[in-house]
C-alpha cells in the first residue's frame, strides 16, 4: 500500500469543507473574512482535543482548576495588562491597489506583490483589539474589549480562586475559550484567524520555583505532542530570542509545526514573571500576592504560562493526519486520526438494506454506550469505506449475511484495510480498547 503525505493548504480547506468539518462564515453573504463555522465532525473534533488537553493538564500532583471567565473585558485590565499600548501590528497600505499588509511581513524596498507598484503609505501601527461599548451610552467610560487572550481573566480572577477553594500555591488555573484580534491579514485557514479559541493554562508558583516549574512544563508540554502522535519530523521547540519576547514574558519557547507554508508557532510557553498580578494589583488597587501558611511568607507568585489554539492545532492534526494512497487502482484519501480524536469511533455498515434493521440494533446499542458511531446503509461497502476513511473514522463493521448466523461483524481497519470477524457482544469493548 502506497502511503503519501500529500496535504495541501487547499486539499484541507477543500476536505473541511466537503466534510462539515469547517465552514467559511456568513458565505451565503460571501463570507466574512477570518471568521469560520464549524460543522459537525468540526465540532466533534474540537471537543475531542479539549477533553485531551483537559485531561493532559490535570493529571500531575499539582492542582490545575478551570475557570471560564467573560469575553468582554473592562478597559482597564487591557490598560494595566499592557495590550492596550502593546497589542498592536505595524501596518502599511498600498496607494496603488489600496490592498493592506503587515508591514513586518513585507520588503518595503519592494513592489506590492498584488498590483507590482510600488507606492507604500507610512507605516502606522494597527490595535488588534476589538473595542465595543456597554449600554446605551457611547462615551470613553462604556468602552469595554473583547479580550484577545484568555489568561487576563485567569489573572483579575487569582484572589477569588485562592479565597473561594482549598488550592495552594503551586497550582494552575486552567480555561478554554473564545478569544478576538482583529489581524490585519486573516490567513491561511484556521491558522491565523479573528475569532479562536485558546486553550490557555497559567500556572502560580513562587519565585524561587519558577524556573524549576518552567522546565517541567516544557517537558509535560513535548510528552503531550508526543502522546499526539504528530510527526515528530514536524515537530519543534524553539526558544525565543530576547527581540522576539513578549514584553510579559521573561524567556518563552514555541512549540513549532511544519506547516506546508513554514514553521509556524502552534503554542507558546511563556515564563510571564509576576508582570500580570503585579501590574493588575497597581492598577486595581487591589493586593493580589500570596501568603504562604507554611513558610510564613508573602511574594507576588511567578507564573509559567502553555498557551495553544483549538483551531490552529485542529489544523495541525488536519494536516498530520491527511493522507492520499492507492486501494486496488483507486486513489484513496484518508486522514489517520487517532481513535481518541476522530470525530466517529465506527461506521456500522449493514451489507445489503435486507440487513439493516438487525445491523440498527448494534447501532443503536454502541450509541447508548456512548460511542460516537454513524449508520450508513447508502451504495457500495467500498464506496462506504471510502466516505468513513476521508472522515478519519478508525473502523467499518459490516453486518453480512453470516452475522445472522454466527452474531459476529467484519471490522476493517481504516490504516491497515485488514480485516477480522469480531462477535457483535464483543464491538463495544473492542472500541473502547481501541481509544484508550
Ligand atoms: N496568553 C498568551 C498568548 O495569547 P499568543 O502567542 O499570542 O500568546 C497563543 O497566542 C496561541 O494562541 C498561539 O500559539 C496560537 O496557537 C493561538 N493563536 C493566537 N493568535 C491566533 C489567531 N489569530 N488565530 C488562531 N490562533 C491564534
Amino acid at each position: 500500500m502506497a502511503t503519501s503525505t500529500a496535504a495541501t493548504l487547499e486539499k484541507v480547506v477543500s476536505l473541511c469543507k466537503r466534510k462539515g468539518f469547517v465552514f467559511q462564515s456568513c458565505d451565503i453573504y460571501g463570507g466574512l473574512n477570518g471568521v469560520y463555522d464549524f460543522g459537525p465532525l468540526g465540532v466533534a473534533l474540537k471537543n475531542h482535543i479539549k477533553d485531551l488537553w483537559i485531561k493532559e493538564i490535570t493529571q500531575f500532583p499539582e492542582d490545575v482548576v478551570m475557570l471560564d471567565g467573560a469575553l468582554l473585558g473592562h478597559q482597564d485590565v487591557w490598560k494595566a495588562s499592557g495590550h492596550l499600548e502593546n497589542f498592536s501590528d505595524p501596518m502599511v497600505d498600498c496607494m496603488n491597489c489600496k490592498k493592506r499588509f503587515r508591514a513586518d511581513e513585507l520588503d518595503l524596498e519592494k513592489p506590492c506583490q498584488s498590483c507590482g507598484v510600488k507606492n507604500w503609505t507610512d507605516v502606522r501601527q494597527f490595535m488588534l483589539m476589538f473595542q465595543t461599548q456597554l449600554g446605551a451610552m457611547s462615551d470613553k467610560a462604556s468602552t469595554a474589549y473583547l479580550r484577545p487572550e484568555t489568561a487576563q481573566t485567569i489573572f483579575t480572577n487569582f484572589k477569588n480562586v485562592t479565597s473561594s477553594t482549598r488550592v495552594k500555591v503551586p497550582f494552575g488555573i486552567a480555561q478554554i475559550g473564545k478569544s478576538f484580534r482583529n489581524e490585519i491579514t486573516p490567513k491561511q485557514f484556521l491558522f491565523r484567524v479573528r475569532e479562536f479559541e485558546q486553550m490557555e493554562l497559567e500556572f502560580f508558583c513562587s519565585p524561587d520555583e519558577s524556573d524549576k516549574f518552567f522546565d517541567l512544563w516544557l517537558q509535560r508540554r513535548r510528552d503531550f505532542y508526543k502522546k499526539l502522535g504528530l510527526n515528530k519530523e514536524n515537530l519543534r521547540f524553539r526558544k525565543h530570542k530576547p527581540n522576539e519576547l513578549a514584553h510579559y514574558s521573561k524567556y518563552c519557547t514555541d512549540v513549532e509545526y511544519c506547516f506546508p507554508f513554514g514553521w509556524k508557532e502552534l503554542e507558546g510557553i511563556a515564563h510571564r514573571g509576576d508582570y500580570d498580578l503585579t501590574q493588575h494589583s497597581n492598577h486595581s488597587g487591589k493586593d493580589l500576592s500570596y501568603f504562604d501558611a507554611t513558610t510564613n511568607k508573602k511574594f507576588m507568585p511567578h507564573v509559567v504560562e502553555c498557551s495553544v489554539g483549538v483551531d490552529r492545532l485542529m489544523l495541525t492534526i488536519l494536516f498530520d493526519a491527511y493522507r492520499e494512497d492507492n486501494v486496488k487502482g483507486e486513489q484513496r484519501t484518508y486522514l489517520a486520526l487517532s481513535p481518541t480524536l476522530a470525530p466517529i469511533t465506527a461506521a456500522i455498515l449493514p451489507l445489503t438494506k435486507k440487513l439493516s434493521e438487525n445491523a440498527h440494533k448494534l447501532f443503536i446499542d454502541l450509541k447508548q454506550k456512548g460511542f460516537s458511531v454513524q449508520f450508513d446503509e447508502a451504495g457500495s461497502v467500498g464506496k462506504r469505506y471510502r466516505r468513513q476513511d476521508e472522515i478519519g473514522t478508525p473502523v467499518c463493521c459490516t453486518y453480512d449475511f453470516d452475522s445472522e448466523n454466527d452474531a459476529c461483524v467484519t471490522v476493517r481497519n481504516r490504516d491497515t484495510l485488514a480485516q477480522e470477524r469480531i462477535s457483535i457482544d464483543a464491538v463495544a469493548s473492542y472500541l473502547q480498547k481501541l481509544k484508550a
